[in-house]
């Protein structure tokens, strides 16, 4: 079994549930208190063992770029002020462990994930979608890594939901379980309201062999006319093991207002600088009357 060393985050999406926030700044760069998005997801992934960071980015995302490219000017200005650049640490990307690649147009997550098809190469790989927050510990993807391990094949993060929501999310037919694995039998994206085939979503964490590749080049479209990335997964059960995994933590869907804002909170309140504050104000506003 080859080992997981690359992990593709796609950015190229338009954002547009957080209009007019993200007309010119990526959704991805939106912060959790004092870190964006797609900082904890990198993040998650270095926790995970991997090595290359594959961004599949898209026009007006070149604040990612900058985000962990070296900051001359501010560095400089803050180290002749005497200030730590510590804080700057996990932005630092090591040379040859980030790569870009750029989807020209937002056809869809599948096609995102086909446009770093030359770089992924002859190996697995994990996907990593920022606005999917995931707070746990270990982290999600260093749980499914441990699960791969054990499995090998493909594994994706998977969540009970309720029945009025199945419709937003890929779901999964489920076959034999075993604590926190389903075995996958089918996957089907967005089904219509009353018909999915369980409340067991696909979330934003995948690890996949690079066969996938393969399926998407077909550059099928599938619900909402966009390439989708369920669709080829659902091409490749009964080739190769296929697994979901349910996490162990909290999930914040980040990509949804109430979500976003929810995160925030919960984050700020495990804060030891900022939590007692937080909590007052909070105590305040939630008991008025
Ligand atoms: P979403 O559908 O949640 O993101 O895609 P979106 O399209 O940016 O957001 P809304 O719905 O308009 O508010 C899930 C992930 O897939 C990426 C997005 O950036 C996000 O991380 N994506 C989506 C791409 O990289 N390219 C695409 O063509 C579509």
């Amino acid at each position: 079994m080859k080992r997981l060393r690359k992990a593709v985050f796609p950015v190229g999406g338009l954002g547009t549930r957080f209009l007019p926030a993200t007309k010119a700044m990526p959704k991805e760069m939106l912060p959790v208190v004092d870190r964006p998005l797609i900082q904890y997801a990198v993040d998650e992934a270095r926790e995970a063992g991997i090595e290359q960071m594959i961004f599949v980015t898209g026009r007006g995302k070149s604040a990612i770029e900058d985000h962990f490219d070296i900051a001359y000017e501010l560095e400089t200005t803050m180290s002749g002020r005497g200030k730590s650049l510590a804080i700057l640490e996990a932005t630092r990307m090591t040379p040859g462990s980030v790569a870009y690649v750029r989807q020209q147009e937002p056809m869809g997550l599948g096609h995102a994930v086909w446009c770093a098809r030359d770089i992924v190469g002859d190996e697995p790989f994990a996907v990593l979608l920022a606005d999917d927050f995931m707070v746990g510990r270990p982290g999600c993807l260093k749980q499914m890594v441990d699960a791969y391990e054990r499995t090998g094949g493909n594994i994706i993060c998977a969540q009970e939901v309720a029945d009025d929501r199945t419709h937003l999310y890929g779901v999964i037919t489920p076959g034999a379980r075993s604590g926190r694995l389903t075995e996958v039998r089918g996957l089907v994206e967005k089904p219509a309201q009353g018909t999915a085939p369980s409340n067991l979503a696909v979330i934003g964490r995948y690890i996949l062999q690079p066969e996938v590749m393969g399926v998407l080049a077909s550059q099928e479209k599938g619900a909402g006319g966009e390439i989708q990335l369920t669709d080829a997964m659902a091409g490749m059960i009964g080739n190769q093991p296929f697994h979901g995994l349910t996490f162990d933590g909290t999930r914040y869907d980040c990509g949804d207002k109430a979500g976003y804002i929810q995160a925030n909170m919960a984050l700020a309140l495990e804060r030891d600088d900022i939590g007692p504050a937080v909590r007052a104000f909070g105590e305040g506003l939630f008991c008025r009357d």
